[in-house]
């Protein structure tokens, strides 16, 4: 009954959700940006407030990719309206309304699209993951890489043309988020993922 324009809508503001910010405030009672590297997403709540909390978080944001999908699908609104769907929903976390604008990078919630879209893509991004942030300890290089080989890997096993969109256009966004992860990873200071802090020390 919601229509194609307004799943799209509900997929922004279910992504503009910072769930990072609230389980770290809840659980910590600090706000997020203000330690690390000042993000929202799993990694930095890792270092701030532990796995269990992170946990929490990459839950709930890959929820944020993955229910509009299904929503999507549910209401028969055909592919492409899924793929818009998902990505509305790493537009709504990566410059979310209740942020000003502002955000996480998207790679939890894309994450959840993916299991959504195509659950082979989601594993292959995630081995990719894995491997790259057990080479080089940072969780940046591994996002970036994982986001850049989902075309690649849908393009192996030749995908729809609607999934293979999506894959460009997340990669574009997962990149473009982690501008400043870019420059601290040329620059030698980009943070590892292994760094604790703690936000009342
Ligand atoms: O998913 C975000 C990750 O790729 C980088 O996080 O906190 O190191 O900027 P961070």
């Amino acid at each position: 009954w919601l229509g194609t324009a307004g799943t799209l809508l509900l997929a922004y503001l279910l992504g503009s959700l910072p769930f990072g910010l609230w389980l770290v405030k809840a659980t910590r009672g600090v706000d997020i940006r203000r330690y690390g590297s000042g993000n929202i997403g799993t990694t930095n709540v890792l270092r701030v407030a532990g796995p269990r909390v992170a946990a929490l978080v990459l839950l709930a944001d890959a929820a944020k990719g993955w229910l509009p999908v299904v929503l999507a699908r549910v209401a028969a609104l055909g592919e492409p309206a899924a793929v818009l769907a998902g990505v509305a929903a790493m537009a709504g976390h990566s410059w979310s309304v209740w942020l000003g604008g502002k955000g996480g990078k998207g790679v939890a919630t894309g994450l959840g699209v993916l299991l959504g879209l195509d659950y082979r893509a989601a594993l292959a991004a995630f081995v990719v993951w894995i491997v790259v942030v057990a080479a080089s300890r940072y969780s940046s290089l591994g996002s970036m890489a994982a986001a850049v080989s989902v075309p690649l890997w849908m393009a192996l096993w030749q995908a729809p043309a609607a999934h293979l969109a999506f894959a460009v256009a997340a990669a574009v966004v997962v990149v473009v988020r982690h501008r400043a992860n870019i420059g601290r990873l040329l620059r030698g200071e980009e943070l590892p993922i292994t760094l604790r802090i703690d936000p009342r020390g």
